[in-house]
């Protein structure tokens, strides 16, 4: 019998998860199949339900769903509970197991894919939504110490002291950044709309250090976060890495079998 999984989301037909979960079935030789469901808004929990109903497996779960997932779940892991968002489910029997596995997807993409060491490293993180939450647990848990910069400061704030028993996390504002004294190895984009309204991204040139990446959590579109990377030369990486290390995770949770990522990402970047 092949095991049905899903990604759940709305909207959902741009999803490259389909295709990332098909091509970790092919390379380790699980018998699984994997589909995209448009669910309406006020459906979420409904299509749950008749997935586990219809014998589903699991599913994956997308915007704007997150945060009903990590309600609807009756076991959270620790990073769902963190993260107080759920992108993985996982049916077994009467229990719905909620996981998040996106900031562990961003972690192995920075460490694995572009060879950066996170322990000690010097992160400034920006942004204090749902992305942001997802992030900092696993980065703390690799030994960042990390700098959250916001908008709205008061948000910033808050996420430093939801964190701060989890290890180094302070906040900062866009004047102080601006003041051009701090400088970091990895600065992560995760705002969902860039850096600011304006053609000018609120950071001074010098953020980065020598050698440092400047990470960028949509993968999709030039965001000005990118431009702002390209125009000052910096290292440069985006989403899609992240994308592809999350979806792993998720398989793994599923199949106890880890995926070998490299051929996936690799085959998401050729130009169809
Ligand atoms: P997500 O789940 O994608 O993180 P979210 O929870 O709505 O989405 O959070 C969006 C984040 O992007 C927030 O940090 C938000 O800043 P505010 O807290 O000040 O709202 C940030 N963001 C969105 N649009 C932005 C913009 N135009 N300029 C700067 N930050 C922006």
């Amino acid at each position: 019998m092949t095991d049905r999984y899903a990604v759940i989301g709305n909207p959902i037909a741009h999803s490259k998860s389909p295709q990332i979960h098909t091509l970790f079935a092919r390379q380790t030789g699980q018998d699984i199949r994997y589909e995209a469901i448009l669910a309406p808004l006020d459906g979420f929990a409904a299509t749950v339900e008749r997935l586990r109903n219809e014998d589903y497996k699991g599913c994956n779960v997308t915007v704007p769903f997150k945060f009903e997932a990590y309600q609807l779940a009756t076991q959270l892991s620790e990073r769902a509970q963190a993260a107080q968002a759920v992108n993985t489910l996982k049916f077994d029997g009467d229990t719905l197991l909620g996981d998040n596995t996106d900031g562990a997807g961003l972690v192995r993409d920075i460490e694995h894919n572009h060879h950066f060491s996170l322990r000690n490293c010097r992160v400034l993180l920006i942004g204090a939504g749902g992305a942001a939450y997802g992030a900092v647990l696993p980065l703390l848990t690799a030994g960042a110490n990390i700098t959250v910069a916001n908008r709205t400061h008061s948000k910033a704030l808050q996420l430093c002291q939801t964190f701060a028993g989890y290890g180094n996390i302070v906040a900062a504002t866009y004047e102080e950044l601006n003041l051009g004294i701090q400088q970091f190895d990895v600065v992560i984009n995760a705002t969902s709309s860039g850096l600011g309204d304006d053609d000018k991204p609120p950071l001074p040139e010098n953020i980065l250090a020598a050698n440092g990446l400047a990470y960028e959590m949509v993968y999709s579109r030039d965001t000005q976060f990118k431009k702002f990377a390209n125009r000052y030369h910096m290292k440069f990486a985006d989403g899609l890495g992240m994308l592809v290390e999350q979806a792993a995770e998720a398989f793994f949770i599923w199949r106890g079998v880890r995926p070998d990522t490299a051929p996936v990402i690799a085959a998401l970047r050729e130009p169809k």
